[in-house]
């Protein structure tokens, strides 16, 4: 099990310590709570105890605590500082060691995870943009500020980055693998939609979950990330590089466009396979009567890809309702695809997947149904087993 050494001090965002808790504790994420003594006002150690089933730790001086700062390191994997004040920052960059936190990470060898959130015009001070480089130069890893809405009402660069975010860069800095380490991954994502007047369109309920938990695990394991989505459900992390685009055409052209610098292309978008041979430009009047659309088939993107790959590995996914994985097989064929994922119809939207990976020479991986969290996993490792073969090879 993995040990998080969760810092917490006196900024506003404070309270938000508790939903990072929560988080890291649902991935089977040991957190020992550290609290400023000044952060007891702003979130009660109570919560933080409750929240992760341990101790939560404040003052230096403290019954049977003296030399905690020295003996907790031994079960650490890494320390974050969630949220961080401009004190913090200032005493740490400075050498002050006057409370237990600051303790804890002087004294410490383990990655340290810092996320300030401030007033905008604090992070924009001059002697706290100094002290934040000395840390950045001294191997300290940060994450944020994020800009928007402020707790003083203002608006700006502060606030404390999304907890989603800071959660990834906390699972990055665990993660023991880093098999994609060097490799350019681009991944497609979403739906597209197909429209047939200014508001209607064909589509389809891919969310766009799977394909985000796997840009995820890349990510961890050191892969450099690029994203092409169409339409989600769902918020992608500012730390990814994204492309957006609106239908097939626009997923096929901005596809095209960059592969050439990959080295695994992941083709997870649920792009329409036929669109309207027709957009009018004003909204379909609700006349008497039935209506024709007349639909033509979008071009096939990953067939596409064949033709234009040279050292890229392409994954493809299959989804279908009958004969799932003969019917990946056959299009893994034809479409010269390295690795099919074929998945059935009822993934789509939903938070798990009973899959089958597909390889060459035949190799049929059939799983359990499980989260796209867990399947992810499975998929990184196929592609990372992939290049690790490849170079056995050479
Ligand atoms: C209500 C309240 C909110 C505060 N929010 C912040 C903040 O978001 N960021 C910050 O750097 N300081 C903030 N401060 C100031 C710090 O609490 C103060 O500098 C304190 O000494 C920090 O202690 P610590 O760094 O040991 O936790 C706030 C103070 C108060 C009273």
């Amino acid at each position: 099990m993995k040990t998080v050494i969760l810092g917490v001090t006196a900024s506003i965002a404070a309270y938000k310590s508790l939903e990072l808790t929560r988080k890291l504790v649902k991935r089977n994420i040991k957190v020992i709570p550290v609290l400023t003594p000044e952060a007891k006002h702003l979130v009660p150690p109570l919560s933080l105890e409750s929240l992760s089933s341990h101790k939560t730790f404040c003052d230096f001086f403290s019954q049977n605590e003296s030399i905690i700062h020295i003996s907790i390191m031994n079960e650490t994997d890494i320390i974050v500082v969630v949220p961080s004040t401009a004190n913090f920052i200032g005493k740490l960059a400075n050498g002050i060691v006057d409370n237990l936190l600051l303790g804890i990470v002087f004294a410490s060898d383990k990655p340290v995870l810092i996320a300030p959130a401030m007033n905008k015009r604090m992070w924009n001070n001059p002697i706290l943009s100094l002290n934040v480089k000395k840390l950045k130069k001294l191997g300290f890893y940060f994450v944020g500020p994020a800009r928007g809405a402020l707790a003083c009402k203002d608006e700006g660069l502060g606030r404390l980055e999304d907890i989603d975010v800071i959660l990834e860069e906390i699972l990055s800095l665990l993660e023991d693998k880093k098999d994609l380490a060097e490799k350019k991954l681009l991944i497609t994502l979403g739906r597209t939609k197909e429209y047939l007047d200014p508001v209607r369109f064909i589509s389809n309920d891919s969310s766009g979950k799977f394909g985000l938990e796997i840009a995820k695990v890349a990510k961890r394991r050191g892969a450099e990330v690029s994203i092409i989505a169409g339409y989600t459900d769902i918020k992608i992390p500012s730390f990814f590089n994204v492309i957006r685009v609106i239908n097939t055409k626009g997923m096929e052209e901005k596809t095209v466009k960059t592969i050439k610098n990959m080295d695994v292309i992941i083709m997870n978008a649920a792009c329409s396979d036929f669109t309207p041979k027709s957009v009018k430009k004003d909204k379909i009047k609700k006349e008497k009567g039935d209506i024709t659309v007349s639909l033509k088939r979008t071009k096939d993107i990953l067939s596409l890809i064949k033709l234009k790959k040279a050292k890229q590995l392409v994954v493809g996914f299959s989804l279908d309702t009958k004969d799932i994985v003969n019917s990946a097989k056959r299009k893994m064929k034809e479409k010269g695809v390295d690795i099919m994922i074929a998945n059935p119809a009822n993934t789509v939207g939903c938070d798990s997947v009973e899959m089958t990976i597909l390889t060459p020479g035949g190799k049929v991986n059939r799983f359990q149904k499980m989260s796209k969290s867990d399947a992810a996993e499975k998929i990184i490792d196929t592609i990372a087993s992939f290049f690790s073969n490849r170079n056995i090879n050479r």
